[in-house]
C-alpha cells in the first residue's frame, strides 16, 4: 500500500505551524480588543444548513460540498464555510437573546475545488461575524478589524480593499431580473459557463474572468439603477467613515461575491502577490439569512480570510532557534540532568536533548539547527557540581552552578 495524502489537502508543520500560531495570536488579540467571543463549531453539519442559504445554484453547493450519508441515512456535509454554522450555533445555544452578538472563529473548511496555488480542498479560515445590527458602524468596525488583522500579519504587503453595495434583498432581486434579461439578449456572445448562469445566477457573470464575458458585462445594467435611497445612504456612510479613518478602498461595481446570502455592503481584500487566487479576505451583509435558518429576523454581517493564502505571504524568518541544547555524556549523570530540566522549566527556558549520551552527536544536532548554546554534563561537571554552558557562536564557555543557570541564560540571550 502506498500512503499518500488526499488531493488538495496538506500537512502543516515546521515554519507553517509557527506562522499559523502567530496568525491565531494576532487574530485573538484583535478580537479581544473589540470584545468578539470565540465560537468553535463541529466540522460537519446537516446538509440543509448549507444548501439553500449558500444558494442552490452557487458553485459551492453545485460542485464543491463534501456531502455524505450517515449510517442512519442522514445527509451530512463537511462545512464549506463558517457563517451558517456560526448562526446555527447562535440559534441552538440561545445566544441571540442579547444583541448585537459579536463572534469569531478559526478552523478548517472543506471545498472540492480544483487544487492550485492558494486553493485547497481543506483550508483554514478566520471568521468574524456580527449578528443583530443594521448600523453602518458594524460594517465599518468589521472592515477596520479586517484591515488591522491583515496589516498586523503582513505589514509589508500591498493589499487593496474593494467594496460595493448590492442594495437590499429586494433591490437585488430586481437587479438580477434585469441582468438575466440583458444577458438573454446577448447570450450568443457569452462563454459556455456564463450561458449556464443566465437564469439562475446572473450576478456571477459580472465577475467572470473570460475576456468576452467581461466585454459584454461592461454594458450590462448597473446596481446603481436599482439601489434604494436607504441602501445608498448606508453605503455612503460606510465609505465616508472608512475615508475618515484613512482606510483606502476601491469601488468595484462587479464585486458580487460567490455565495447567495449577500446584500448591501460587500467587500474583499486582494493582493497582486499571489497569482490567480488573489483574494485574502471576503465578506459582507447577509440580512435575512438568520431568519432563513430559523432564527429571529435580524440582520448580520461578517467576513472570512484564508489562512493558507495569508501564510504564503508571511516572511519566512519566524523560526526562533532559542532553545538550549543539552549534551549528557553518560547515563550516570541523570540526576544532574533532572535538576537541570527542573531549573530550565522554572526559568521558562526551552530546551532540547536527543537522548544520545554523546558530545559529538549532541553538538552536531545543536549546530544543525543553529542553536546558540549547549549545556554539557560530563565527568568534570559531575564531580565539580556545576554545568558547562558553551556559546556555540563564539565557542566561549562558562562553569555555572545550578542556582545561576536561569539568570545566566536569560541575561545572555
Ligand atoms: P469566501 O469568499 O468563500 O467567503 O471565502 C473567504 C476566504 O477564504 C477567501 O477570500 C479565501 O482567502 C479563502 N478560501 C476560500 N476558498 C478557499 C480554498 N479552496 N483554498 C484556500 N482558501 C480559500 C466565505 O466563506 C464567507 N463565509 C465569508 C463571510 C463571513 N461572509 C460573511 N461572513
Amino acid at each position: 500500500m502506498k500512503t499518500r495524502p488526499v488531493r488538495g489537502t496538506h500537512d502543516i508543520f515546521g515554519e507553517n505551524i509557527i506562522k499559523l500560531n502567530s496568525i491565531r495570536e494576532i487574530v485573538s488579540k484583535n478580537a479581544n480588543i473589540h470584545f468578539y467571543k470565540e465560537i468553535n463549531t463541529p466540522i460537519f453539519e446537516l446538509t440543509d444548513l448549507f444548501q439553500k442559504p449558500l444558494g442552490e445554484q452557487s458553485d459551492v453547493v453545485l460542485k464543491e460540498m463534501y456531502t455524505f450519508k450517515d449510517r442512519n441515512d442522514e445527509n451530512l456535509t463537511l462545512r464549506p464555510e463558517y457563517t451558517t454554522p456560526m448562526i446555527r450555533a447562535a440559534i441552538t445555544n440561545n445566544l441571540l437573546n442579547e444583541l448585537p452578538l459579536k463572534v469569531y472563529g478559526i478552523g478548517p473548511m472543506f471545498r472540492r475545488e480544483r487544487p492550485q496555488k492558494g486553493r485547497y480542498r481543506q483550508f483554514n479560515q478566520i471568521n468574524f461575524e456580527i449578528f443583530g445590527s443594521d448600523d453602518y458602524f458594524a460594517d465599518v468596525e468589521l472592515i477596520c478589524i479586517a484591515n488591522d488583522v491583515l496589516k498586523n500579519i503582513l505589514p509589508d504587503c500591498k493589499i487593496e480593499l474593494n467594496i460595493n453595495s448590492l442594495g437590499t434583498k429586494k433591490n437585488l432581486l430586481n437587479f438580477k431580473e434585469a441582468l438575466s434579461e440583458y444577458f438573454i439578449n446577448n447570450k450568443k456572445l457569452l462563454s459556455e459557463e456564463s450561458k449556464n448562469k443566465i437564469y439562475n445566477n446572473p450576478l456571477r457573470i459580472l465577475d467572470s474572468k473570460n475576456d468576452q464575458d467581461i466585454e459584454i458585462a461592461k454594458n450590462s445594467p448597473s446596481i446603481n439603477e436599482f439601489i434604494s435611497r436607504e441602501a445608498k445612504e448606508h453605503y455612503e456612510n460606510v465609505k465616508n467613515s472608512l475615508s475618515s479613518i484613512n482606510i483606502n478602498y476601491t469601488e468595484n461595481k462587479n464585486l458580487v461575491r460567490g455565495l447567495d446570502y449577500y446584500c448591501n455592503t460587500v467587500f474583499e481584500f486582494k493582493t497582486n502577490e499571489l497569482g490567480s487566487q488573489d483574494t485574502l479576505l471576503g465578506g459582507g451583509r447577509y440580512d435575512g439569512l438568520i431568519d432563513l435558518l430559523g432564527g429571529p429576523d435580524i440582520p448580520g454581517i461578517g467576513w472570512a480570510a484564508g489562512i493558507e493564502r495569508i501564510s504564503m505571504l508571511m516572511k519566512s524568518n519566524l523560526i526562533k532557534n532559542n532553545e538550549i541544547h543539552l549534551a549528557i555524556l553518560d547515563k550516570k549523570f541523570k540526576s544532574q540532568l533532572l535538576k537541570l530540566i527542573q531549573c530550565l522549566k522554572d526559568s521558562q527556558i526551552p530546551y532540547f536533548w536527543n537522548y544520545k549520551y554523546n558530545l559529538k552527536k549532541s553538538l552536531s544536532k545543536a549546530n544543525s539547527v543553529k542553536a546558540k548554546k549547549i549545556i554539557i554534563i560530563g565527568e568534570e561537571e559531575y564531580k565539580g557540581n556545576y554545568y558547562t554552558i558553551k556559546n556555540l557562536e563564539n565557542s566561549h564557555q562558562d562553569k555555572i552552578k545550578i542556582e545561576e543557570i536561569g539568570k545566566y541564560i536569560n541575561d545572555k540571550s
